[in-house]
């Protein structure tokens, strides 16, 4: 994404890690910003760059100073107990929080190098660069060819034979095409919940983002529906950046390059998963994959 591609874009029809070494949440939060940076990301790989973003829900500060770097064509994984602030971090990141009455949010939140909070920022054109698929799976209750072809259409795509070989291309990239081929002009409302959940990701690669935001997308689903998303996740980061909220220890082990654990509105340890899940730094954290937390 070009610096100036959040900035004043015509509106279409109007639509180094920061690896904490604190010993408890509470230090935590003071060591955010300074904290020695393990595993470094240079600018030029840095897609999402938080520094000091804390979100408050009225009086109420869900996330505290979180700082973190997230590179390009990566994995990422929020972890952490209920309501310790994931998907208020992950909202955070393409604004969806702004629709909440009541919530702000403090602090810088880069991506690609441009503060998304800025003003002048377009809102429909970074939600369209950063999509969100979320728990439960929330098709349109339109046909299944209609649910990847509305995004576009109303970017101004209009060409049938375009819009035809784009559905396919999402299609085949969230790996239902086989599966849908035949009943593409069928309600997506009558698709088995796996199918759901990968439409929906096929519904937000139509708008060809940069990142992919996903709150749990396995959660509700079966272990041969997880698999099929955990595959395609690996498939797809050759292409975006991913930053994916999961309760699974053994889903974040499998599919991310990195994992951020949070605790009560801090991010306690940030680091390479493989480091995360068999020498973190921090003992609330090693408690926590390991599921002795408690
Ligand atoms: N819309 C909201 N209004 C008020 N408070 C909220 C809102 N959404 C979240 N919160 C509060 O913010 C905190 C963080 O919530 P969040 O949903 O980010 O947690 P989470 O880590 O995603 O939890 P879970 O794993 O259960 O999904 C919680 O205390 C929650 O009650
Ligand atoms: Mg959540």
């Amino acid at each position: 994404m070009s610096q100036a591609s959040l900035l004043h874009r015509p509106v279409v029809r109007s639509v180094q890690s920061a690896i904490p070494t604190a010993v408890n949440a509470a230090e935590s939060a003071a060591v955010l910003s300074v904290a020695p940076a393990a595993v470094a990301v240079s600018d030029a790989d840095t897609v999402i760059r938080a520094k000091g973003v804390s979100v408050f829900y009225g009086a109420h500060e869900a996330i505290k100073a979180i700082s973190v770097t997230m590179p390009r064509n990566n994995v990422i994984a929020l972890i952490g107990p209920s309501g310790c602030g994931k998907s208020t971090f992950l909202r955070s990141i393409n604004r969806l929080n702004d629709l909440i009455p009541g919530c702000r949010m403090t602090g810088e939140l880069l991506i690609e190098g441009q503060n998304i909070y800025d003003p002048k920022i377009d809102l429909v054109a970074l939600r369209r660069r950063v999509g969100l698929v979320f728990q439960k799976p929330n098709p349109f209750p339109k046909t299944i060819y209609e649910n990847i072809a509305y995004g576009p259409r109303l970017q101004g795509l209009n060409g049938r034979a375009q819009l035809d070989e784009l559905v396919e291309h999402c299609l085949r990239k969230a790996a239902l095409w086989e599966e849908v081929k035949d009943r593409l002009t069928s309600s997506a409302l009558g698709l088995s919940g796996g199918q759901q959940q990968r439409l929906c990701i096929a519904r937000a690669l139509a708008t060809k983002p940069d990142v992919l935001l996903m709150d749990e997308p396995a959660s509700a689903l079966d272990p041969i529906a997880t698999g099929k998303i955990e595959d395609l996740i690996q498939e797809l980061k050759s292409s975006y950046t991913i930053v994916i909220v999961t309760h699974n220890m053994q889903q974040a082990a499998r599919v991310s390059d990195r994992t951020a654990f949070f605790y009560m509105g801090t991010m306690v340890e940030y680091d390479r998963t493989d480091i995360m899940f068999t020498n973190p730094t921090n003992k609330q954290t090693e408690d926590y994959v390991t599921g002795r937390f408690g």
